[in-house]
């Protein structure tokens, strides 16, 4: 188990992320996957209001809606860490004081709790000052309706001076940032924003884990590959990085005897700052590499081979 950043918030090492419940897994998929993924130690879930608002039809709220239906049916909201964000829904969108306060209120109808876990910030909002957000997400946990807050997508200038506000204004402050980093995407955190995150004592907790797919190996150039996330991940065939990035993975899945994706997952757990990355599955099949992951720990020469091939 690995700890959030400063606060009490212990996790196991890998999160499942939940955007693609109620769009490429139904009920029925998105339950197994929950089942595999907690029956196999897994215990942090990550879901947000907008998902999935994006596709025609829906309206956000689709995977907390699966989430508390499983937590329902199965009794497991204590055995689960669950994050959750505002800031993303159409019609609910930006971090005003009285948005979040109504989102978190729909959150946790939604997800039939009386607490988040982990509530983030999903973008930056810039037409809010800072003070009015942090004081919306200190009042929901002096009332016990959250836990602890993290910062998502935000940069590096407006992640520190957040920072410093609740330091002054003696408000909660973020433990976490989630935020766009895998082999394929280094440059996007590693820099000015992992430092903000390091000097703080915050954690990392990256999204797109396995590049929407790429990073599991199953792309590669010619083939066709049956996903609503292809047009994602599909594109890195045409970087000679990615497909260094891909050979390097195979050799040591290989030499491993686990697939490409456990250890592409477990390149991104070993980088400093990082507690948990994020990857979804549709599958039991694709949770079993997920939870692999997990229990791997990369060699110095792994690492190596693994970094100059992304660099
Ligand atoms: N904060 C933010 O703004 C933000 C943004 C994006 C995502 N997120 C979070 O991060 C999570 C992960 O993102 P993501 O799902 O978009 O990307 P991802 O984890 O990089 O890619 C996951 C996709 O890879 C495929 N896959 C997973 N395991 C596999 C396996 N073992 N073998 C073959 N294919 C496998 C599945 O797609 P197919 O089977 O359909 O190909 C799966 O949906 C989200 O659920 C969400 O919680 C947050």
């Amino acid at each position: 188990m690995n700890m959030i950043g400063n606060s009490e918030l212990s996790v196991f090492p890998l999160c499942l992320g939940t955007n693609i419940f109620g769009w490429t897994a139904d009920q029925r998929q998105a339950f197994e996957v929950l089942d595999a993924f907690t029956g196999g130690g897994g215990d942090f879930l990550d879901t947000a209001d907008s998902y999935s608002a994006w596709i025609p039809g829906h309206s956000g709220g689709e995977s907390e809606t699966i989430i508390g239906a499983w937590m329902a049916s199965r009794g497991t909201r204590d055995d689960v860490v669950l994050a959750t964000k505002v800031g993303g829904l159409p019609g609910r969108k930006g971090l005003s004081g009285p948005n979040i306060r109504m989102a978190c209120e729909d959150s946790l109808r939604r997800l039939g709790t009386d607490h988040i876990d982990l509530y983030w910030a999903h973008y930056d909002d810039p037409e809010t000052p800072i003070g009015e957000t942090l004081e919306a997400f200190d009042t929901l946990i002096r009332e016990g309706k959250v836990r602890y807050i993290g910062a998502s997508n935000f940069g590096p200038e407006r992640l520190a001076e957040s920072l410093q506000i609740s330091r002054r204004e003696g408000l909660a402050s973020y433990i976490a940032l989630q935020q766009h980093y895998n082999l394929v995407e280094r440059e996007l955190y590693e820099g000015p924003l992992a430092k903000v995150v390091a000097d703080n004592g915050l954690s990392s907790i990256p999204y797109y884990g396995l590049a929407r797919g790429f990073l599991t190996g199953k792309y590669r150039t010619g083939s066709v590959v049956e996903s609503a996330r292809a047009a994602g991940a599909a594109p890195y065939l045409e970087s000679e990085r990615a497909l260094a990035v891909l050979e390097a993975l195979d050799e040591i899945a290989e030499a491993r005897d686990v697939e490409v994706a456990a250890i592409a997952l477990a390149w991104l757990a070993a980088q400093p700052t990082v507690a948990a990355p994020i990857a979804s599955a549709r599958s039991v099949e694709q949770v079993s590499a997920l939870l692999d992951s997990a229990e791997l720990t990369l060699s110095e020469a792994e690492l190596v081979l693994l970094n100059a091939a992304s660099a």
